[in-house]
């Protein structure tokens, strides 16, 4: 007698190894054989594991997070992340051709200014480094997807995320600089804008102002439950964006909350945010893996500089197989619930997909 289509409740294997009566479509039978399962099964040859994969990732998941600054034929290796460039203008188009060989769809783009003030000006300059960068990248390869961190925080004297009064991050008067911010990367041909800065009601900031302007088809990526992280470290040293006093917890999130992540991004949806982000990525899977049980736009995760830095340090010291390491690294991000992973590995991590079809 077959013993196939048990309901579950009843199924043997809930209830231990022995053989005993289980249900079978109406009749008791006697289980003598099976009793527990072969999940051996499906692990048995590369084939079978790639057929019942849960995740794949993908070239096209990635998105590339990039430097650019001011000169001609600079390709300047950042010291704690190997590897990483801050790249000028004349670089862009084989960058461009990078990407296009390896299919990953988008850049990230980070500017150093020439200047740092008071109130940031360079971040919202039309001929700002990121402004330029834009219209070099689109140029190169209009197919790439160019989206902008929009922040004040590498182009203020005081490093911080807006403009300060009375010691203190001015909120009202930071969004209006980040807004005025994100208009200047639309008008040079941004296909999406990044706020970064977490100022209080910013996305709605920005979609007024761009919609004001016409910019109605420009999307918003919000980096909705982004922490106060020590992740991002070596960020800093390639952006010189440490600030100058103080710290950036008056702003960013305080790292043992997941609730106030979900009103965080809930509010940025109500705002106007076409994708939400949840940044750092791993020590904050559990968030993006509840966030994206509660949201279904696109959700998107940073894989940041100090990530990186650790398996790139780990994996120069021969402690960790570098590559293997990257790519569980990217697959969790994934798993966890990530459509879109930006992250210094994405060129590299692209070769080895494609090198291991
Ligand atoms: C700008 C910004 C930061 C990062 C992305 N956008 C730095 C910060 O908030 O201090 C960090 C990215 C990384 O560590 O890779 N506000």
């Amino acid at each position: 007698m077959s013993t196939v289509t048990k309901p579950r409740a009843e199924h043997p294997r809930a209830e231990g190894l022995a053989p005993r009566l289980v249900y079978n479509g109406g009749m008791l039978d006697l289980l003598t054989h099976g009793d527990f399962a072969r999940h051996r099964r499906l692990r048995r040859s590369e084939g079978l594991r790639r057929l019942v994969a849960e995740t794949r990732l993908s070239a096209a998941d990635f998105v590339y997070p990039l430097f650019v600054t001011h000169g001609q034929g600079v390709r300047d290796e950042i010291p704690s992340m190997p590897g990483q460039y801050r790249i000028s203008l004349d670089q862009v188009g084989r960058e461009a051709d990078d990407l296009r060989t390896l299919g990953v769809p988008a850049v990230l783009l980070f500017g150093l200014p020439a200047v740092k003030d008071d109130e940031g000006s360079e971040a919202y300059a039309d001929g700002g480094i990121v402004q330029d960068a834009v219209r070099a990248f689109k140029q190169a390869a209009p197919e790439l997807v160019v989206i902008t961190d929009v922040c004040l925080c590498e182009y203020t004297s005081h490093g911080h995320c807006g403009v300060i009064a009375d010691g203190e991050v001015d909120n009202d008067r930071s969004i209006e600089l980040i807004a005025r911010t994100a208009l200047s990367h639309a008008r040079a041909g941004a296909d999406v804008v990044a706020p970064s800065d977490m100022m209080d009601g910013r996305v709605a900031a920005v979609r007024e102002t761009l919609d004001d302007a016409g910019y109605v088809a420009t999307p918003i990526m919000a980096y909705s439950a982004k922490y106060a992280s020590a992740f991002y470290g070596p960020f800093r040293e390639a952006a010189e964006s440490t600030p100058q006093f103080g710290d950036r917890r008056g702003y960013q999130m305080d790292p043992p909350n997941a609730r106030e992540a979900l009103r965080e991004i809930a509010d940025d949806i109500d705002e106007g945010a076409d994708i939400v982000m949840v940044k750092p990525a791993l020590s904050y899977l559990d968030v993006l893996s509840q966030a994206r049980r509660e949201f279904d736009l696109p959700l998107a995760a940073y894989n940041v500089s100090g990530e990186y830095a650790m398996v790139k340090a780990a994996g120069a010291a021969g402690w960790v197989d570098e590559q293997r390491v990257t790519l569980e690294i990217l697959t969790s991000i994934k798993r966890a619930g990530a459509d879109i992973i930006i992250t210094y590995h994405a060129k590299e991590a692209a070769r080895w997909l494609r090198d291991a079809r």
